[in-house]
């Protein structure tokens, strides 16, 4: 597979800070002002050989001190990256996404769009130039056929090259028609890249399908009740699971200011089933009670039946409203099994504990899989959670072990490497994170061995990283 090519530097940015107006800019949410570039990081212990490549991982670092009511949601994108030189050596640099809705903010040296939970329309005449919304693509970021995308489930994709220099906006060819979610699903045997994209306006969802070479391949729409937000989705060998959940859209509210998104039970919930590569309308619905979910573990196919797993709460737990709920809903690994030929769906709980952000082996995506690996909470508030660890779930056994990575420390998602010297073992691998110390702000990424949970490294950043989403490693070659 091609690796992503390196772009020119592009004239770092130094940001001038932002002010703290909420406690999502504020401590070890605040953004950092500078883009670095560090070749030799300090080593606590011994990077294994076999870990070579870099981890990316996303999450919000707005430049500008934001102009309406701010959500972490939507800061502007930033990737950071640690490379493995497979010899004992790494480097770290971060880059923010240059968006075309960033340059429009950096040509008028402020804020002009608002955010989520307060949508501000720009002037017409940058609304005419740099778009209606920002694409913050500050969700995920993710490497597929020789390119990294940066993802926001709200618009289309933004390509990086390998040194995180922005090369655009990327449509697949002028294919992808709207937005694309931050979470696609990669088949570990053919290659191919599965997502959706959701809108506030109709089609409300299409599906979409890649081949391993990047051509989008598959593109069909599946009809929803309404607009809903729609944040993940889960993919067997087969199927496409599509979660049609009720945290409904209200654009009308959302263009006066208002909270443009509501949870609505009453509405209805269903999970729908499609055969990969089918048309959208063959899609099995089938109704259940009402919940939320945020991040799928894994699913697979069993004969007719699908087994599921994820992170369920009883109800959206993010409240975009001017005054927030103090309510606190806690998501916990779930199972689902759904029986298709009765079109009925189980529900068992897997935990007793709050979690959130899991991860696999992504060579089991879609996949029969043992291990899940999901991020363990400190304490979950009515509007945001502390990660201090991650918590290694044995889906054969119920055991759980979880590694907390220090009393005054928090992290982010733990993404899982592969360790080509164990590959043919499901926990043959390290687990990457981002640690970092509340008292003393500095940030290290640690490398747990997935088998032991022991740390195998670390390796200590040159500036804090601010909590953020999501990230993948990139082996080497790939
Ligand atoms: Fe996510």
């Amino acid at each position: 597979m091609a690796a992503p090519a390196d772009l020119e530097e592009q004239t770092p940015i130094h940001g001038e800070g932002v002010e703290p107006t909420t406690h999502w800019l504020d401590g070890l949410y605040a953004p950092v002002r500078e883009e670095l570039s560090a070749p030799s990081l300090e080593v606590i212990g011994n990077l294994p050989s076999s870990l070579c490549g870099t981890y990316l991982r996303n999450g919000p670092n707005p430049l500008f001190t934001p102009i309406s009511r701010y959500h972490i949601f939507d800061g502007d994108g930033m990737v950071h990256g640690v490379s493995f030189d497979g010899e004992g050596g790494a480097s770290y640099r971060n880059r923010w996404v240059r968006s075309r809705g960033l340059a429009a903010e950096q040509a008028a040296r402020k804020s002009v769009y608002g955010g989520l939970s307060e949508f501000i329309i720009p002037p017409a005449e940058i609304a005419s130039e740099y778009g209606m919304m920002k694409n913050t693509a500050n969700t995920n970021v993710v490497s597929h056929a020789g390119k990294i995308l940066a993802l926001m489930e709200a618009c289309p994709p933004i390509e990086l090259a390998a040194n995180l220099a922005t090369v655009g906006e990327y449509s697949f060819g002028g294919k992808l028609e709207g937005a694309m979610t931050a979470h696609p699903k990669f088949d570990p045997r053919t290659g191919e890249m599965i997502f959706f994209g959701y809108g506030p306006f109709p089609p409300y969802l299409r599906v979409h399908s890649t081949d391993a070479a990047g051509n989008l391949t598959w593109s069909t729409e599946v009809e929803l009740l309404g607009p809903v937000m729609m944040h993940d989705f889960i993919v067997t060998d087969s199927r496409v699971i599509i979660f049609d959940l009720p945290a409904v859209f209200d654009v009308p509210a959302m263009l006066q200011g208002g909270n443009g998104i509501r949870w609505e039970p009453e509405r209805g919930t269903r999970i729908g089933v499609l055969e990969r590569g089918a048309p959208g309308d063959a899609v099995q619905w089938i109704e259940v009670d009402p919940f939320w979910v945020f991040h799928f573990l894994n699913a697979h196919d069993e004969g007719d039946s699908v087994i599921a797993t994820g992170c369920r709460a009883p109800k959206l737990n993010v409240d975009f409203s001017e005054n927030p709920s103090l309510e606190i809903i806690e998501p916990m690994l779930h199972r689902w099994t759904i029986d298709l030929a009765n079109g009925t769906v189980s529900d068992e709980p897997l935990a007793d504990e709050a979690g959130d952000f899991p991860r696999i082996n992504d060579n089991y995506a879609g996949l029969a899989h043992r291990y899940g690996y999901v991020g363990h909470t400190r304490r979950w508030g009515s509007d945001e959670v502390e990660f201090d660890g991650v918590t290694k779930h044995d889906l054969s056994t119920g055991r759980t072990e979880t590694h907390v990575y220090g009393p005054d420390h928090v992290c982010g998602e733990a993404v899982f490497a592969v360790d080509p010297d164990r590959a043919t073992d499901e926990d043959g691998g390290w687990l990457l994170n981002f640690v970092t110390n509340r008292s003393t702000k500095q940030s290290r990424l640690v490398v747990l061995d997935a088998a032991t949970l022991e740390t195998a490294a670390e390796v200590v950043l040159p500036q804090r990283v601010p909590f953020g989403f999501h990230g993948n490693f990139v082996a080497s070659g790939r």
